[in-house]
């Protein structure tokens, strides 16, 4: 796809997002929460669902957790956010930031999935268990955050990063600890010389070399 016709793809997904009344977590939102950033990102951040600041303004992690990301994207990456594109598993804010239900996220993936294949980005960070599950399941994000690995989704091989939450960071000093860590790994993915990152269970054993950019 073209750039302009990423651009068509995301806004027709945001205006069916912002149409839907089919959840109650839709027909209780001040503003649903689409997704926003670079149509040509080489990285995809995908969170969780939007908070209280979220549903205020419709747009993704502009709370605390935001600026925490923003922060690190910046000190780590050198990268601005409007560099990435940044979406949740799931579109409108649950009550009181109860953990999305899992109709919720059914519901709300056929938007991100086709997100995804407009983006088609290098790299998917997961941010949280529930979008890590999307895409590594049955695994602790405790044992595998940090870890890159290929991911064969709708056709395509995406490097898929597993990282902490960033509001699990705010909530403890261990945590934000293994967040930056974390931040620092992804940009040596990013980097020529990256390491080999492991193929999917099920094929060619042969390790591919992953430069980047
Ligand atoms: N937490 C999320 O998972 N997503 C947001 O957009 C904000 C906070």
């Amino acid at each position: 796809m073209t750039t302009s016709e990423k651009q068509l793809e995301l806004e027709a997904i945001a205006s069916e997002i912002k149409a839907f009344r089919g959840l109650d977590i839709a027909r209780a939102a001040t503003h649903a929460v689409p997704g926003e950033g670079n149509p040509d990102a080489a990285i995809m951040f995908i969170g969780e669902a939007p908070g209280f600041n979220e549903d205020q303004q419709g747009r993704p992690f502009v709370g605390q957790a935001g600026k925490l990301l923003e922060k690190t994207l910046r000190e780590a990456l050198n990268m601005d956010r409007s560099e990435i594109y940044i979406t949740n598993i799931v579109k409108f804010r649950p009550p009181e930031n109860r953990d999305p239900f899992p109709q919720e996220i059914e519901v709300c993936a056929g938007w991100l999935d086709r997100q995804i294949a407009a983006i088609h980005p290098k790299i998917i960070v997961t941010l949280g268990r529930f979008s890590m599950a999307k895409f590594i399941p049955d695994v602790t994000i405790s044992r595998v955050h940090g870890q890159p690995r290929f991911v064969d989704f709708q056709g395509v091989r995406y490097i898929v990063f597993p990282m902490y939450h960033p509001a699990a960071a705010l909530r403890a000093g261990a945590v934000l600890k293994e967040f930056q860590l974390d931040f620092n790994k992804l940009k040596q993915l990013l980097s020529p010389s990256a390491p080999p990152v492991p193929e999917p269970a099920s094929a060619a054993p042969n390790i591919m070399q992953t430069s980047l950019f």
